[in-house]
């Protein structure tokens, strides 16, 4: 019996028509053999070898893009997939392709929950963009529609992968003793925010990029946040009528006592050597360690051109003996754990729960959203209070009694007022 993994893929701008596109367009032609022992799991390299990936349809917001991305995928395998547009394009697809077995979800930040739930209530594996949603309690619909059909939703959260942080998790933070507080940053350029995105409005930077730090973070020490602070600045995108932070700053006390700075922008000026600028550190007890996920001590200029950094291990292209071009990197691993994990529950009887060490889960990714829900309220109140005078004194803590925004300002209302319940779920 043939064994095929039917996928479709909803956005396909600048992550999905790269990253996403490029990885399912290598599976199309070639399977997930070659990628697993990248990701720990070569023992099922023959088991899962003969699996087929087909992608079978890309949706986009414009018909022009979807084309594009279709056109794109013909050209690098020889398959057309069908081409969806609309403001809801994955409710056609669900409906027109009934035996679809995977929904791939890369619109922007705000459109993840929409298209995840509909395909979980059509019995839909999902593997997702980051951040998963931008809300807790979409998060739990998102986690209960998928426990109550045994479904996976995997997070794309490639930080996990990278070589440096599974060498900081299996090893560095044992040597490093218990952790006391570090930093992490992502610094995007200001493309992505002036050009790129038209939905900066609808987000911010931690948004956009916190998770993946939150989340790694959280995959190292498996230590839930139980308060936060937050502030952001608006200085740059407003000269260009933009009406979004430029930058975001949180800084997450987890259970076991760390406290980690998140320092995250969208306006890094043209002239910064690479693509973006990222790295994080950790102080412990008994030690440090210092990542630059950007400068890995690989530089270059040339006549004509300034000095360029790369992030090789993200993704890159092997050239192959025929000419073409192999797509590998952490940036492809993150995928690769959670098509496995459905090729497992589909073809090799395991279960949602059996697989779930395996790939970043919708349960674990719970955490950053609780993050982010909470950052985003506390960063809008402070900005308020600091333009009036009254400094950055809003705070969250988080629970067994949920989630509290804690305004001091608000003091004469009562402690009602000053203590905001804004979940009452253990997080
Ligand atoms: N894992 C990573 O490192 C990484 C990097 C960049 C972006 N991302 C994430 O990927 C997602 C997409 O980001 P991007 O950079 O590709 O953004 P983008 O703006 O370049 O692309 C968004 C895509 O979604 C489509 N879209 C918008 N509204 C839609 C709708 N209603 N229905 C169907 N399609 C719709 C657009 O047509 C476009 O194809 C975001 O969640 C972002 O956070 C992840």
């Amino acid at each position: 019996m043939e064994k095929t993994l039917k996928i479709a893929l909803v956005g396909a701008g600048m992550f999905g028509g790269d990253v996403h596109l490029r990885a399912y367009a290598d599976l199309q032609r070639f399977g997930i053999g070659g990628q697993l022992a990248r990701v720990g799991l070569d023992k099922w390299t023959r088991d899962l070898a003969p699996v087929k990936f087909d992608l079978v349809a890309v949706a986009t917001r414009s018909a022009n893009s979807a084309k594009r991305a279709q056109a794109n995928f013909k050209e690098w395998t020889g398959h057309e997939p069908r081409a969806f547009h609309g403001d809801a394009p994955w409710d056609d697809i669900l409906r027109e392709i009934p035996d679809l077995d995977i929904l791939a979800v890369a619109t922007p930040d705000h459109l993840h929950t929409q298209p995840i739930l509909a395909a979980l209530a059509r019995g839909v594996h999902v593997v997702t963009e980051k951040p998963m949603c931008l809300n807790i309690r979409e998060a739990d619909e998102i986690i209960e529609a998928a426990r109550a059909k045994g479904l996976i939703v995997s997070v794309d959260m490639h930080k996990r992968y990278d070589p440096d942080h599974l060498r900081v998790r299996d090893d560095i933070q044992n040597r490093i003793g218990a952790p006391l507080y570090g930093t992490a940053y992502l610094e995007e350029p200001l493309e992505v925010a002036t050009g790129t995105f038209k939905w900066v409005e609808s987000s911010d930077p931690f948004s956009y990029v916190g998770p993946h730090w939150t989340d790694l973070i959280y995959s190292y020490y498996r230590s839930k946040p139980v308060s936060l602070t937050a502030v952001g600045q608006k200085k740059r995108l407003i000269r260009d009528g933009i009406m979004a932070y430029d930058a975001v700053q949180v800084r997450v006390d987890f259970a076991n006592g760390l406290s980690m700075n998140f320092h995250n922008n969208w306006i890094t000026p043209p002239e910064f050597e690479g693509p973006v600028n990222q790295g994080h550190e950790i102080v412990g007890a008994d030690g440090k360690v210092e990542s630059d996920q950007q400068y890995r001590g690989f530089r270059w200029w040339n006549a004509g051109d300034k000095s360029r950094t790369s992030n090789n291990h993200f993704t890159r292209d092997v050239t192959r003996p025929d000419g073409s071009s192999a797509y590998v990197g952490y940036g492809v691993d993150s995928l690769t754990v959670g098509l496995a994990a459905i090729s497992r529950v589909k073809f090799h009887g395991e279960t949602r729960e059996s697989m779930a060490l395996l790939y970043p889960t919708a349960e674990e990714s719970r955490i950053t959203c609780a993050i982010v829900d909470a950052a985003a309220r506390v960063r809008d109140l402070n900005f308020q209070y600091l333009q009036e005078g009254k400094g950055a004194t809003v705070s969250a803590r988080f629970g067994e009694d949920g989630i509290f925004i804690v305004d001091p300002n608000r003091a004469s209302e009562g402690a009602d007022a000053v203590f905001q319940r804004i979940y009452d779920q253990p997080v």
